[in-house]
């Protein structure tokens, strides 16, 4: 056959889904994330996606994105550095940079493709990354198109952390690389201790604040406003298309590193620039974060502490996590997926993670329970908990 052994490369393991009878990944929507979603007809409550603030199909958001379709259209057809810098775009660089509290922004399509970006355009081969074991998929593909050495400290281990800072004097930069809320089992960076040890090591911090944008800190500005941190000298990163209910993301900084990036991050430069439409829609999730961030988050928490309780009721091995979101270990992946089966069957749609997204045998599900459910849905999802390992 035509290429035979280059096509063996591409064997997609599906046993365990074949064995339970359930695949969870790529099953089709047939709605938005309204207060229920369609899947395979029938209405489910979502507990998947990263809709903290239930924001996604907001009428706010969807009148301020028709609007600016009427404005400026579909497309910009063009990138950031042509035709696809409009005046909103520049606005809302500069809230953002406001909101977040650095000097300055760029926004790029995606946070996968601003990581990613981000190491390639200021990281060299003699640089060192230190970076978080538990960092998510983009940061580290970042700094393995680099070719840099990369060096991973245990999760959230500051000792650690110390010790490799103080191995590091080899290296021309070195990074130390982390996220804010890490979205599997919803732990916190100590941002707070690895800036300042940054500081003492003449190292430069980078953090992907991803799942902290718009939930972390009185007013939902995030990490660095949640942990009092008002000298940060590093690089900041975040996913628009979670709390933000959007798609997009940004790189925020100091306002010499923002310029290079302007002219010599080639995901941004060579990118078509994200939609006016996606631009209007993040604006108008910013006006309703600095309005109502306080409500939004006391929902978030309740709904969160509901589920919690009842996951804990229903004897799973529940994750404790200062985030919005509940985690359960469901050790194998036979289990894990039989476990998401169940919940899938009552009408409920978790996150099931197994390896390579975690490490074998340390399966989790994820509960994110948006505030754009109704009391009515969760407390009905809550009982549907409870009662699952009973039949
Ligand atoms: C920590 C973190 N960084 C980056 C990304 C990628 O963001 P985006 O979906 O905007 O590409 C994600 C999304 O899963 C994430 O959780």
């Amino acid at each position: 056959m035509f290429c035979n052994d280059f096509y063996k490369r591409f064997y997609v393991d599906e046993q365990a889904a074949e064995k339970i009878g359930f695949n969870p990944y790529y099953i089709e929507v047939e709605s938005g994330l309204d207060e229920w979603i369609r899947m395979e007809g029938r209405d489910i409550i979502d507990l998947a996606s990263n809709n903290y603030l239930g924001l996604a199909a907001d009428i706010r958001l969807k009148n301020a994105i028709i609007t600016a379709v009427e404005k400026y259209g579909a497309s910009l057809c063009g990138t950031p550095v042509s035709t696809g810098y409009i005046d909103l775009f520049k606005t809302l660089e500069k809230e953002l940079s406001d909101f977040i509290g650095l000097e300055d922004t760029v926004i790029l399509p995606s946070c996968y493709q601003a990581n990613i970006g981000l190491f390639v355009s200021i990281a060299r081969k003699n640089d060192l990354v230190i970076v978080d074991r538990f960092a998510h998929s983009s940061l580290i593909q970042g700094a393995k198109a680099v070719g840099c050495k990369i060096r991973p400290f245990l999760h959230n281990d500051m000792e650690y952390l110390e010790r490799l800072l103080k191995r590091s004097h080899d290296y021309i930069q070195v990074f130390v690389v982390t996220e804010s809320v890490f979205s599997t089992d919803g732990t916190i960076a100590p941002l707070r201790e690895i800036n300042e040890l940054c500081r003492h090591y003449n190292a430069l911090p980078i953090i992907d604040d991803s799942h902290g944008i718009g939930v972390l800190g009185n007013e939902g500005k995030g990490i660095l406003d949640a942990q009092n941190i008002h000298d940060f000298n590093g690089i900041y990163t975040a996913s628009l298309g979670k709390a933000f209910a959007n798609s997009g993301g940004v790189i925020c900084g100091k306002k010499e590193i923002i310029k290079y990036l302007r002219y010599y991050c080639p995901h941004l430069v060579y990118s078509t620039s994200v939609t006016p439409s996606v631009l209007a829609g993040i604006k108008a999730v910013l006006k309703i974060i600095r309005n109502d961030s306080g409500v939004l988050k006391n929902k978030l928490y309740l709904y969160k502490n509901i589920l919690y309780d009842s996951l804990v009721e229903a004897g799973f091995d529940t994750v404790s996590s200062p985030a919005p979101i509940n985690s359960i270990r469901t050790g194998s992946r036979e289990n894990t997926i039989a476990t998401a089966k169940k919940l899938y069957e009552k009408g409920i749609l978790s996150t099931p993670f197994i390896e390579p997204s975690v490490p074998i045998n340390e399966g989790r599900i994820r509960f994110i329970a948006g505030i754009n459910l109704s009391e009515t849905a969760i407390e009905q999802g809550s009982e549907i908990i409870k009662r699952i390992n009973q039949t």
